[in-house]
């Protein structure tokens, strides 16, 4: 795998491809894990995540892993768990890339509902979420551990079918 830094995701140069995810891709999933969250999941969860009610697609520039999604289905609803970028690729439309093709895909697949929580403090995912058409419907108090104490999650929700 290549080195990242500053330059690997050079704007222009992106040639992002996304492909189902498979246990071999644990490592680089849970490089770009740790470097993504505060509070990053474990190894364990990831790979009870490989299961056939859960979609986890990644998006690879070249051949590198440089973010994923982890979703489950429940019924005819999609909860979407985990969505994260390689910081050194963020910014470039990688997020959003992914964002739509898991949509897509959810739709194709005859689902009708998304439904997601974010970090009240997490902007930036929000902004993305809003601007895919994500409605905030509600608040869980205190869902998320944080550098002191507890943070809240906005929950969202994105309807499929017209
Ligand atoms: C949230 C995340 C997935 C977005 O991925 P990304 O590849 O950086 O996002 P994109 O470049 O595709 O940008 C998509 C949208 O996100 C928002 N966005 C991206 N970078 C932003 C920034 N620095 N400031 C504000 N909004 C930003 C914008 O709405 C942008 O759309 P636009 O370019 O049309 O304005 C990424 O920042 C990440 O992995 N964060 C850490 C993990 C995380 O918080 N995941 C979400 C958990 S719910």
């Amino acid at each position: 795998m290549p080195k990242r830094d500053d330059s690997y995701c050079a704007a222009g140069e992106l040639d992002l491809t996304i492909r189902p995810l498979e246990p071999r891709d644990l490592p680089e999933m849970l490089n770009i894990e740790l470097q993504g969250y505060s509070h990053p999941w474990s190894e364990g969860i990831f790979r009870d995540c490989f299961k056939p009610s859960y979609r986890l697609w990644g998006v690879c520039q070249g051949g590198s892993l440089v973010g994923y999604a982890v979703i489950s289905y429940v019924l005819d609803e999609v909860h979407l768990l985990n969505l994260c970028i390689h910081p050194g690729c963020r910014g470039q439309g990688a997020g959003k890339l992914l964002l739509r093709y898991l949509l897509a895909e959810a739709a194709r697949e005859c689902m009708n509902q998304v439904i997601l929580e974010v970090r009240l403090s997490n902007n930036v995912a929000s902004k993305l979420y809003r601007n895919e058409g994500f409605e905030e419907i509600g608040r869980r108090p205190r869902y998320y551990p944080a550098a002191s104490g507890r943070e809240d999650a906005r929950v969202m929700t994105l309807l499929l079918q017209p």
